[in-house]
């Protein structure tokens, strides 16, 4: 077990410290950049991306935020309505239309039960139904048209960290090649999401690197009432993703917000007991966050941001710096967010990769 480690003490900081390598495995030979162009080896009926109505994206837990993640972006490049549906409340519903609809599944293991019901679902409503997962020869791919494989490696931990990652990467380069096949993404435009992508092995590993000053803002801060992780647009969905991360393996009471939120209920919760971490970066709405952060701060909580490289908020507490990495910044500042979690449960000692009452599959609806 020590040795599968790999001198880690858990499955959980070596996977997310896996993450340089796993995405370059994820990007390996997919990313044209000269030409703006993607190659995910995956082929759709002729017509049917330039007609496509909808992308429908259904998925739970951590890769339904990598869904949340991944619809924005194919609104931004593919010019295509994108929406995400939790799997378990999946319904094709009226006022649709099945073969102008494309539903993708993103599942790590490819056999969570909850999202294998939507694509029989979606499969039962004559849709096109796609899969993004981790896993070759799992059941998502025996029931799906097509599918795109993430290639982030075995994953131990219940915890999911490189998979996120490699699948907000995967559905990025979908988005792509979709935009490309529609003529609704410009190849200088593909071009600079492309350079994006290939800059995130690096500036991962530079978020990693910083891992000494994410321990010492754990200690500090990890004995909140509660945590707030807060975000707006790609922001958004990382917010959520860091606060399922930190309740999943510290059992402490986290939540995620639209930064906007805030102040429409949740501010009530607000004290100085209650730390507010932020996605502070390129895509996430930056400034607008900070005006809600501050006014946690009023209310006394201490405030945490991950801030793109070059920008400073003077008023924070922690400021974490995020390389400019132009769209994939907040998938970035989400490895800042896994650190925490991992030190805040690490210094409670809690059972990082088996918490409790969790399974890494949840094979049952
Ligand atoms: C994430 O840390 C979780 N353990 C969980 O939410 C997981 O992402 C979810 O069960 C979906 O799993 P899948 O990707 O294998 O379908």
């Amino acid at each position: 077990d020590a040795a599968e480690k790999g001198g880690y003490e858990h499955y959980m900081r070596k996977e997310i410290h896996e993450q340089p390598e796993s995405l370059r495995q994820t990007l390996a030979g997919r990313l044209d950049v000269s030409a703006g162009d993607v190659d995910l080896d995956v082929s759709f009926p002729p017509g049917f991306l330039a007609d496509l109505e909808e992308i429908r994206i259904v998925a739970c837990g951590t890769s339904y935020y990598a869904g949340r993640y991944a619809a924005q972006l194919f609104e931004e490049l593919a010019g295509v309505r994108a929406t995400v549906e939790i799997a378990s409340e999946y319904e094709f519903g009226a006022g649709r239309t099945p073969d102008r609809t494309l539903v993708v599944a993103v599942t790590q293991s490819g056999e969570t039960a909850d999202t294998l019901g939507a694509v029989r679902r979606a499969n039962a409503a004559g849709a096109r139904t796609f899969a993004v997962t981790n896993t070759l020869g799992s059941t998502v791919t025996r029931e799906v048209d097509g599918t795109a494989f993430i290639r982030a490696g075995p994953e131990i931990g219940v915890a999911a960290t490189k998979t996120f990652a490699s699948q907000v990467a995967t559905l990025a380069m979908l988005a792509v090649a979709v935009g490309r096949d529609r003529g609704a993404l410009a190849a200088a435009d593909a071009r600079s999401v492309l350079k994006d992508l290939q800059g995130l092995p690096g500036a991962v590993q530079q978020v990693l690197d910083e891992e000494e000053q994410v321990r010492e803002a754990a200690r500090e801060y990890g004995d909140g009432e509660a945590f707030f992780f807060v975000g707006r647009a790609l922001g958004v969905p990382v917010a959520l993703e860091g606060a399922l991360k930190l309740k999943e393996i510290s059992y402490d009471h986290a939540e995620g917000f639209a930064a906007g939120e805030l102040k429409h209920g949740p501010l009530a919760l607000v004290t100085p007991d209650t730390p507010v971490l932020a996605v502070l970066t390129d895509g996430a709405r930056a400034a607008e966050t900070m005006n809600n952060v501050t006014e946690a701060q009023t209310r006394g909580a201490p405030a945490l941001g991950c801030v793109s490289a070059g920008d400073t908020y003077d008023t924070l507490d922690v400021s974490f710096e995020v390389p400019n990495v132009g769209v994939v910044e907040p998938l970035v500042a989400n490895v800042y967010l896994q650190l925490f979690a991992y030190h805040v449960a690490n210094d409670k000692g809690r059972a990082i990769d088996k918490p409790r009452n969790l399974a890494k599959s949840v094979t049952v609806e």
